[in-house]
């Protein structure tokens, strides 16, 4: 059998854990081929599915979240080729239909689709060795999963036009000063630091963490009128569950909610 390029394991006690996906091509820096895309995809999914989990953590190496996508398996890709395939569009956007919230964990490189793809995710918890940036343009390329689109919506117009045009990575504590990753932890500290967000993330109620995280990429990736209006049905929604009932009265009565997920 060949050597899987994503490696899975399952996290915690409670009855939601958390699936943690660890991209595994150490020796490339987990540059981000297609077989290892296909993998990303099937193990969210898989978590997704699984009602046992309640988040879902992706992460890399100590040295590279992924220096982005393969530059060996992209470089005699013809323009005929990059459209009979639906590169990118075929595999890489698996990501953005997961209902269960996606943390990235980022240690080292994000670059490239490695950046778009900690993007994808739904927020960033980057240790302080994290080194973040778009470098397609130095080898002719621009960067094409995302990155012109969710960056600026990150950081800004300014500072997206910078990393894009001249290709300077941005460390840690300036991705957390610009509003790209939630957090920056030390490095021997960041999956304790994930998995205790993603514990708290678990022991919620699973129906209000969906429509949250729902919610939130309405705003990311939608315009302000219409997000408004969709949270609006959602939170409405809300009132028809138990769980709203349980955790306004848990509030009232000074007590901790026993969520039920109905
Ligand atoms: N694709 C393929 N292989 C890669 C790679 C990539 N994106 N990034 C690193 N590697 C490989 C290197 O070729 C090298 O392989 P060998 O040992 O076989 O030579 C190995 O990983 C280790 O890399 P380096 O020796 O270069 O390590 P370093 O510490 O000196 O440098 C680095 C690290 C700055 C991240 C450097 O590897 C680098 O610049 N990588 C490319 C970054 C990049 O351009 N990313 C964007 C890709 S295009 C894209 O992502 C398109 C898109 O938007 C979807």
């Amino acid at each position: 059998m060949t050597e899987p390029l994503v490696l899975t394991q399952t996290i915690g006690e409670g009855a939601r854990r958390t699936g943690v996906i660890t991209l595994h091509r150490p020796k490339q820096l987990n540059a981000l081929n297609d077989a290892l895309m296909d993998q990303l995809g099937a193990a969210l999914q898989g978590f997704d599915a699984d009602d046992g989990i309640g988040c879902i953590v992706v992460t890399g190496s100590e040295k590279a979240f992924a220096a982005g996508a393969d530059i060996s398996a992209m470089a005699k890709k013809t323009y005929a080729e990059a459209i009979a395939e639906n590169f990118i569009g075929r595999n890489w956007e698996t990501i953005l239909t997961i209902r269960k919230p996606v943390i990235a964990a980022v240690s080292g490189f994000a670059l490239g689709g490695g950046c778009e793809l900690a993007m994808m995710c739904d927020f960033i918890i980057a240790a302080d060795t994290a080194k973040f940036g778009q470098p397609e343009i130095k080898i002719g390329i621009i960067p094409g999963a995302g990155g012109t689109q969710r960056l600026p919506r990150a950081v800004g117009k300014s500072k997206a036009m910078d990393m894009v045009l001249t290709a300077r990575m941005m460390d840690a504590a300036e991705a957390e000063r610009a509003g790209l990753v939630s957090r920056v932890v030390p490095a021997d500290k960041l999956m304790d630091e994930v998995l205790a967000a993603a514990d708290a993330i678990n022991a919620l109620s699973p129906a209000s963490v969906l429509l949250a995280k729902s919610c939130v990429n309405k705003a990311f990736e939608g315009g302000l009128a219409d997000g408004v209006q969709h949270e609006r049905r959602i939170f409405h929604s809300l009132f028809a569950t138990e769980d709203q009932k349980e955790g306004m009265a848990a509030f009232l009565e000074k007590r901790k909610p026993a969520w039920t997920g109905r």
